[in-house]
């Protein structure tokens, strides 16, 4: 049957997946919907592998969201990609406002890095190493509130890569960010990041992920994202779209918008197409019911392919398929 992860594997890719949240498995058909792998080859957990859950307490891992998901990826025939290691976000308070110096902080994240890896060893396709360093004020420079790049400076960086280089040899290693499928700053900073790692002793990058959360009133063309993705190709790295989403201001919503919204998503899915080394895409969730955006971002959303009925938007499906085909 095809289906939106059929269509990318037609296309040569490896998966076409989705992030998936614990807390809404037993939900209505949620789990019914991202196990069918004629739409998702892949899945990311959305929460459940990030330190606030699996090193609430130091040197106390509890592994049982992450190896739910683990699990369900396994039984499906599902890739999985894990996410994420080192991220200034959701950290547990003892490593956010604890008291660190430059050597206790690198001794607790390469403690981290290896007790985690080590759990997931041969259960991951690929690792979000470290995430989202860059901030988005003019300059984007590194986020002067994350208790790493505070502590241990932009060393952290290179740091994450080579213990997690040693903690697993086998597994994808990836830098992942929004706001870099455009030849801007924060893309600059990416590459320079990117140089870094791979000039520092021991550590290893595999690829880049472009977290790709859009807005249909900035529309992206498909050139400009290939643009980069070749950028990042030339550098030897795979490059993955990590956590797609194209969401709408809802007030006012109207079907020149979703068509416009439609339209992004082919755009992001003809360039992975157009880029040997762009791997998949993941929708970060597939239901507007569960998506972050309206959280966040008060009155938009209509974000993804499902809407909140966990009803298939036939409209934008079609598109996403239309973009990966012909078969
Ligand atoms: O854990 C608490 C729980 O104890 C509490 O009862 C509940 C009540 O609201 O909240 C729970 O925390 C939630 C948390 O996820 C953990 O499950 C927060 O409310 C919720 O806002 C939080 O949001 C997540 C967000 O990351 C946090 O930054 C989203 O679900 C998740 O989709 C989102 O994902 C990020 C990627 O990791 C990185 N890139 C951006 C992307 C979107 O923000």
């Amino acid at each position: 049957k095809v289906g939106l992860n059929t269509a990318a594997k037609a296309a040569g890719k490896l998966y076409f997946g989705t992030a998936v949240d614990n807390r809404y498995l037993n939900t209505g058909n949620y789990t019914a919907i991202n196990s069918n792998t004629a739409d998702f080859g892949q899945i990311t957990p959305a929460n459940s592998m990030k330190w606030e859950s699996t090193e609430p307490q130091q040197n106390k891992f509890t592994y049982t969201g992450g190896d739910i998901i683990a699990d369900m990826a396994k039984k499906n025939g599902q890739l999985l990609r894990c996410h994420t290691l080192v991220w200034h976000s959701q950290l547990p308070n003892w490593v956010k406002t604890g008291s660190h110096n430059n050597a206790t902080l690198i001794a607790i994240m390469k403690n981290h890095i290896t007790n985690v890896m080590k759990h997931y060893k041969g259960k991951c396709y690929a690792w979000d190493v470290v995430n989202e360093a860059f901030d988005d004020k003019p300059g984007n420079n590194y986020r002067s509130e994350s208790i790493f790049y505070k502590t241990i400076g932009e060393a952290y960086i290179p740091i994450a890569f080579a213990a997690a280089a040693a903690a697993d040899p086998d597994v994808k290693l990836y830098y992942n960010d929004y706001n870099i499928e455009d030849m801007n700053k924060k893309f600059e900073r990416t590459k320079t990041v990117v140089e870094q790692i791979k000039a520092y002793p021991g550590a290893r990058i595999d690829g880049v992920g472009m977290q790709t959360h859009l807005q249909e009133s900035k529309p992206l063309s498909e050139a400009a994202i290939t643009a980069v993705m070749n950028k990042f190709a030339s550098m030897d790295l795979d490059v993955a779209i990590t956590e797609l989403d194209v969401r709408l201001q809802t007030k006012g919503a109207n079907a020149q918008a979703r068509q416009q919204r439609n339209s992004i998503y082919g755009n992001v899915v003809r360039a992975c197409k157009n880029v040997k080394r762009c791997v998949g895409i993941t929708i970060w969730d597939f239901t507007d019911k569960y998506s972050w955006v309206p959280e966040t971002f008060k009155g938009e959303g209509e974000a993804l392919p499902w809407d909140a009925n966990l009803k298939k938007k036939d409209d934008l499906y079609d598109a996403i398929l239309k973009a990966w085909g012909p078969a």
